[in-house]
């Protein structure tokens, strides 16, 4: 059995559990109904923070009322296991959102930053924050007042701890991804960085992602379904 897993999760992942995906064939992706340039850019922020906002807001609503589904469950175990066989798991996230923490993960790598979490743009505090985020709240910390805003990472912004992901990626035998199209660099391109290193690589997807050809194995399906026997497999080996 493979000792260090390296497993990329994206919004497939979640989907089950109600919070949507950016992209899929069907057209009914986040993407396709709000304009990523207005709400997921430093300008657009900038621009028109008031509905940034709200579009988070609107976010974070449905996530506190969102549950972890069998696949984020499945994923912890898997870490506990690995753990108790000596091995490991680094999980890597593109969601913004807790379910796999809530599911019982231990250490989750969230690139693409927190949904949960505020940062304050004056003096860069990060802050846990579950409620709704407003132009007239304060930082905490420096008391600056419209300055904070949600810890996710936009477009044209660098995604978060890329030297540990690098690091992870050249001391893995096996990279999983989950639920994730392979669309948006540089999560997408982790399949090809794990290829040169000699590692196998696996999609579990409903669909084939657009990176597809890079994986030496797929297994197509719900992750509810697929990640659990997946696990459970990998777990009796
Ligand atoms: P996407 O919405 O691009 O892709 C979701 C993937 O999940 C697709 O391949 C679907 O086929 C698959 N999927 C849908 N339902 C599923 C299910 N029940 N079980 C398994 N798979 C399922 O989401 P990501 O690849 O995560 O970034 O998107 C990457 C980034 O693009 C996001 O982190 C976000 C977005 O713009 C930022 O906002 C910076």
């Amino acid at each position: 059995m493979s000792q260090h897993i390296f497993v990329l999760t994206g919004a497939g992942v979640s989907a089950e559990s109600g919070l949507g995906t950016f992209r899929d064939k069907s057209g009914e992706g986040i993407w396709a109904k709000f304009d990523p340039m207005k709400l997921a850019t430093p300008q657009g922020f900038e621009r028109d923070p008031r509905t940034v906002l709200a579009f988070y807001d609107a976010r974070r609503r449905n996530l506190l009322g969102a549950r972890p589904n069998p696949a984020h469950f499945a994923l912890a175990r898997l870490e506990q296991a690995l753990a108790a066989r000596g091995g490991r798991l680094t999980l890597v996230t593109q969601n913004i959102d807790d379910l796999h923490e809530r599911a019982g993960s231990r250490e989750v790598v969230h690139m693409h930053g927190e949904l949960l979490k505020a940062r304050c743009q004056s003096c860069e505090t990060v802050q846990v924050w579950p409620r709704d985020l407003t132009v007239d709240d304060a930082c905490p910390e420096c008391d600056h007042v419209g300055a904070l805003r949600p810890d996710v990472v936009w477009f044209g912004e660098f995604p978060l701890h890329l030297d540990d992901i690098d690091h992870a990626l050249r001391h893995a035998d096996l990279f999983v991804a989950i639920g994730t199209s392979g669309a948006v660099y540089p999560a997408a391109g982790f399949v090809a960085e794990a290829r040169a290193q000699g590692v196998p690589t696996c999609e579990i997807n409903l669909e084939a992602a657009d990176n597809a050809f890079l994986f030496d194995d797929a297994r197509y399906g719900p992750a509810s379904e697929i990640v659990p026997a997946w696990v459970e497999e990998l777990l009796e080996t």
